[in-house]
């Protein structure tokens, strides 16, 4: 079977996907029967120089070439960005075409249109690309895990925060010079704002958590922290602590009631998240059958990546019919679902006061009247003006923490609340 196939974009990712349709065109064809020609590849400017070469006649810049071309039944999207690719993928799907596609963003923002049009155009949308890279993540969950009910969803899927969490931890870097280096390393944006701040992890735990909970979780309603306000120092109490911190996506559902929330977090050095060194991702996941898994490997990549997309597409071509969500996938959630901003987890808190007697009483009165319970506390230093004090707690309500510190700030003798971080462990699944 010989499929005629387009590309919107033909970048870093797009070029990986014709590597990988070349490299392993008669593995492809000796496993699946299947072979691919590329048809058109669209781009914005026919001019700039490519990493690979295509053959003549087959980039373009007009849409209607890929739209219009009765001899395209698949289409790879890796332009990126919600805007044209959001209508150029509905009006491709809308026509029968089906779509696989690496975009993140706009699966999370715009799924419900897109999952309508594929319906109506009797045609596919496959994403396994949009989430950790080459780790088979989506389909593990879709098409291996649907006997389970799932509770819960961590990941380390954003390889930039991870690689520069990692230099902080390791060579205490801190968190400009650690960007720095990512940067040099082309490991990070130039404009790094949509790693650092959360949103790519928070598209990601949008699309994991819709799929993992059966039911439609809007990116609005993934809680967002980013990594910028981290330092060494704190990094290092939290090692002294046995932690290793990480921006963790983790979803969470109870009965009816989902949590969704992206931050700096704290976990037990021996959590096996704790080993993601780098760039790499991890997906750790407990259904109520399978009980814990753990997927790790590259998550982003011009090849890992190709290697996702290459496997939606020979899926895309080979399907009879095609499988869409059965959970009800439009722009606002069901009602029946309830979102919960007042999770519950441990907190570490890590604030600079004067060394005066009597702080700390005020500091605990607060806690215990927020009903905050204290698992342990440590002075850093004795002898100097003022001195770090860590609190770790129990497990407590976010709500009541968040009011517990805001009224600790306002203490007299607070010279800065330094970090307060969440802490996942056994206790908190
Ligand atoms: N990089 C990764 O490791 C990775 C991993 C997983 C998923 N993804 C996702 O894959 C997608 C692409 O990433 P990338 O790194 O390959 O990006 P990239 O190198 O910037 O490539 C984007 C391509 O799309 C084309 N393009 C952009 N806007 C266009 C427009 N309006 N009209 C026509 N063509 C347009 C560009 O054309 P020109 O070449 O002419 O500018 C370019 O060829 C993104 O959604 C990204 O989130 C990336």
């Amino acid at each position: 079977m010989n499929i005629g196939i387009g590309f919107l974009g033909f970048g870093h990712i797009g070029s990986g996907v014709w590597g990988v349709l070349n490299a392993n065109a008669d593995t492809i064809a000796h496993k699946e029967g299947t072979t691919f020609t590329l048809r058109r590849a669209l781009v914005r400017d026919l001019r700039k120089p490519r990493a690979a070469a295509l053959p003549d006649g087959v980039l373009t810049d007009r849409f209607e070439d890929i739209l219009g071309d009765p001899g395209i039944s698949v289409v790879a999207e890796f332009m990126g960005g919600v805007d044209p690719a959001c209508g150029y993928i509905e009006a491709l799907l809308r026509a029968g075409k089906s779509v696989v596609t690496a975009n993140k963003e706009v699966i999370a923002q715009r799924w419900h249109r897109l999952e309508t049009a594929a319906r109506e155009g009797g045609a596919g949308l496959y994403y396994e690309a949009s989430v950790g890279g080459g780790i088979p993540v989506i389909r593990t969950i879709t098409d291996s895990l649907q006997a389970n009910d799932i509770d819960s969803v961590m990941g380390i899927i954003n390889g930039t925060t991870n690689h520069i969490l990692t230099r902080m931890s390791e060579q205490g870097r801190s968190y400009d010079a650690a960007l720095r280096e990512a940067q040099e390393d082309g490991l990070a944006e130039p404009d790094p704002r949509n790693d650092v701040e959360g949103f790519d992890a928070a598209y990601k735990l949008s699309i994991l958590s819709s799929l993992a909970f059966h039911a439609r979780v809007p990116v609005d309603r993934v809680y967002r922290e980013g990594i910028t306000r981290m330092t060494p120092e704190v990094i290092r109490y939290g090692q002294e602590l046995g932690y290793a911190v990480k921006l963790l996506a983790i979803g969470k559902k109870r009965g009816t009631s989902i949590e969704a929330r992206v931050h700096p977090t704290f976990i037990p050095e021996n959590h096996p998240l704790a080993s993601v060194r780098g760039a790499y991702n991890a997906v750790f996941l407990h259904g109520n059958a399978v009980g814990n898994l753990m997927l790790y490997g590259r998550g982003a990549g011009d090849l890992p990546t190709a290697s996702a997309i290459v496997s939606d597409c020979i899926v895309a071509a080979k399907a009879k019919d095609h499988r869409y969500n059965s959970f009800r996938n439009e722009a606002r959630p069901a009602p029946e679902v309830a979102f919960d901003g007042n999770w519950q987890t441990k907190y570490f808190l890590n604030l600079e006061v004067i060394d005066r007697p009597g702080v700390l009483a005020a500091i605990a009165g607060i806690l215990a009247r927020r009903q905050v319970s204290v698992a342990s506390l440590i002075q850093k230093g004795y002898g100097t003006a003022t001195v770090p004090l860590i609190f770790v707690t129990h497990q407590t309500y976010e709500q009541s923490m968040l009011q517990a510190v805001r009224e600790i700030e306002s203490l007299p003798d607070i010279i800065e609340i330094k970090a307060l971080i969440r802490v996942e462990d056994e206790d908190s699944a």
